[in-house]
């Protein structure tokens, strides 16, 4: 038996709502109505491990989305409503009068937890906004919060399935695809985003390859991108971000394949760090850039992605990382450690969403 097929077995025995999915997997973030919690699959500990954080309060999922238990835009929109309906259930037994203000008090708190990805807000603001909340009372309220993030985590699966197969288009039999950080199932509630097209490929027949690359600091893609396609059974070889250009360069790739933290008006994209190297080195050797995201990542209110707030993590990301066993940097190094870039929209040569694909300009897509 599958390391995986054993744990999905272990859950069902222990009557989770963790639901086996196509392909084996379950989903990244999901209710339980028994213990009252969300459970996320733990992303620090994969690929080593499978294991499932729960969390029963508003401060027990920001922990989560802070130190990346679940992490990827789609799956943050999501995690972000389930956040604000938890708080909701929470201010239940206070029998505060003020329940809204505390709302919307903790609202700004769960979107500044990871200010990036712009599906967090977004997924916040989903919930904080059903029309007649504040008529009603905090109990009705917080069922209904609590209804809207599940079915904000059913759309997601639809939604993903949507762009998936879309992308999939951009995919011919035979193809190299060169992938960046971690955009599959992991990064949403199933499914994903550019690992969602090759995946989409992959099932439909068509013979692709990836080139994965690591995603340094927390290395994403050669963790989670790499696990992932283990479980679809998709051919996959690892390579160092730095190794990139060298493949790019031989002719050895046929698309560069990326998800989106957030999308400018224009179409710029602020994406996991790297992106904007990954993109200048396939523009000058004329490979096709390609960025599959939900429409729940543009962010109209936002003209060019140089008016995007990018993240600064912990230094310890970059300087705690080990090479043979050992620590490889002095103890006393500094690091900067941004953990997105920004890729102008001149550099990608389709944007991919669930209504389509989108050839330049961007501009004006969506109103
Ligand atoms: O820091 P992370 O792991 O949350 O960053 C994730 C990415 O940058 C992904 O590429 C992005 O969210 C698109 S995923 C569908």
């Amino acid at each position: 038996m599958s390391f995986l097929a054993k744990h999905v077995k272990l859950y069902e025995k222990e009557r989770s709502p963790l639901r086996a999915f196509f392909g084996g997997l379950m989903r990244t973030i999901d209710w339980d109505e028994r213990k009252h919690s969300v459970l996320m699959i733990d992303q620090r500990r994969l690929p080593e491990k499978l294991e499932i954080f729960q969390a029963d309060t508003a401060e027990r999922m920001i922990e989560a989305i802070q130190t990346m238990v679940i992490r990827g835009a789609p799956a943050l929109g999501v995690a972000g409503a389930f956040t604000v309906a938890l708080a909701a259930l929470e201010l239940r037994n206070t029998s505060d009068p003020d329940w809204f203000t505390k709302l919307e008090q903790a609202a700004i708190t769960i979107k500044s937890s990871r200010p990036t990805a712009v599906n967090l807000a977004w997924g916040v603001n989903r919930v904080m906004s059903i029309p007649g909340l504040l008529e009603e009372s905090i109990e009705v309220a917080a069922e209904a919060m609590l209804n809207e993030a599940l079915s904000m985590a059913e759309e997601d699966i639809n939604t993903n399935i949507k762009l998936a197969r879309n992308g999939s288009t951009l995919i011919n039999d035979g193809d190299v695809l060169m992938h960046h950080c971690n955009t599959g199932a992991l990064a949403a509630v199933d499914w994903g985003t550019a690992l969602g097209a090759i995946r989409f490929a992959h099932e439909s027949g068509k013979k692709v390859k990836v080139l994965i690359d690591e995603t340094r600091p927390r290395l994403q893609g050669a963790r989670l991108t790499a696990w992932e396609c283990e479980q679809y059974g998709i051919p996959y070889e690892i390579i160092t971000d730095n190794a990139a250009g060298y493949f790019l360069q031989r002719g050895e790739v046929d698309a560069v394949f990326f998800g989106a933290d957030r999308v400018a008006a224009n179409g710029d994209v602020v994406n996991k760090i790297g992106t904007y190297m990954l993109s200048l080195a396939a523009n000058a050797n004329k490979v096709p850039v390609y960025c599959v995201f939900p429409k729940s990542s543009v962010d109209l209110s936002i003209a060019t992605g140089k008016d995007i707030i990018i993240e600064e993590r912990e230094p310890d990301e970059v300087l705690g990382i080990s090479f043979m066993g050992e620590r490889v940097a002095p103890t006393s190094a500094h690091a900067r450690n941004p953990a997105f870039d920004l890729t102008p929209h001149e550099l990608i040569s389709a944007w991919v969403t669930e209504d389509g694909v989108i050839y330049p300009p961007f501009s004006g897509t969506f109103q």
